[in-house]
């Protein structure tokens, strides 16, 4: 591929509405798949998080604990996938509704992961499809694990994986608040948003998170922040961004000047 692709992660936190299980967030879908149609970035990968789709039923089920030869896990593990592909198909509509070729993918059927990590991924249909200028969308998933039985695949692991293997020019995180805070804002009021940040400075901030036991940071953001540390060390720059608030996915994919956390090697 000559052009480095972009891979684009739309948080769950804000395609669905977290508080209510298997419900979606109809507008931020519409608003997210204007903005992405308007910007014209390819190549372009897209990637989705569970929300209210994946989350409440994988929990309910054990899924990423693996597989304890329990009857009604196995139909949990298809619960969780069915879920993903439904919200997958949602958001799939909503692209092609606004003239982006997207094809929906789901880790079930090309991923094996060992203890929680992706171990294979046949990747051939991606890269041949984003050679001729389809937009893949891959989301969070139930999938099988050589050491468990099955798991769950989160959505920011893929995004990391992928925009390593794809050899990505950036990745872009569209979550529900506005960046990487000191602690979590949703609890903590004295919460700084970090703009920008190195891989070294990011280290010790982690630190300072992690022992500052104020908040608690083990939340979806934690997880997400070392997904992305493996892609930013090897020069691919990474930038969270609140996908909530209007314009930020159009402004982040133009390259434009965006409130949010951009994290570079230095
Ligand atoms: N230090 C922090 N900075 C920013 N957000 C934080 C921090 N600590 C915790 N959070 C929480 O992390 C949440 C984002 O992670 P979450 O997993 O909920 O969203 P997501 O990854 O977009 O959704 P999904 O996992 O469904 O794709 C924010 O809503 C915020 O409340
Ligand atoms: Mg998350």
């Amino acid at each position: 591929m000559s052009v480095k692709p972009t891979v684009l992660k739309l948080g769950g936190s804000v395609i669905t509405n977290k508080e209510k299980t298997l419900t979606p967030s109809l507008p931020a879908i519409e608003r997210l798949t204007k903005e992405i149609s308007r910007a014209n970035v390819s190549p372009l990968v897209l990637v989705h998080g569970g929300g209210s789709f994946g989350h409440p039923l994988a929990k309910r089920y054990a899924i990423k604990e693996g597989y304890k030869h329990n009857v009604s896990q196995v139909l949990g593990f298809c619960e969780t996938h069915q879920a993903m592909v439904t919200l997958n198909k949602m958001l799939v509509d909503a692209l092609i509704k606004h003239n982006i070729p997207a094809v929906g993918m789901s880790p079930s059927s090309c991923v094996v992961t060992k203890s929680g990590r992706i171990h294979i991924m046949f990747e051939e249909p991606l890269k041949k499809l984003l050679q001729i200028g389809f937009v893949p969308v891959l989301h969070g998933d139930a999938v099988i694990d050589s050491d468990l039985g099955f798991t769950i695949l989160s959505g920011d692991q893929l995004t990391t994986h992928l925009a390593m293997h794809l050899n990505a020019a950036r990745i872009i995180m569209g979550i529900d608040v506005d960046g990487l805070f000191t602690s979590d804002p949703k609890v903590d009021s004295l919460a700084r948003l970090v703009n920008r940040i190195t891989l070294e400075e990011l280290k010790r901030l982690l630190e300072r998170i992690k022992e500052s036991k104020v908040t608690d940071v083990t939340g979806g953001m934690l997880g997400k922040i070392y997904e992305l540390m493996p892609a930013v060390e090897r020069g691919i720059p990474s930038f969270i961004v609140n996908a909530a608030k209007p314009k930020n996915v159009y402004k982040a994919l133009k390259g434009e000047k965006a409130i949010g956390t951009f994290i570079e090697r230095g």
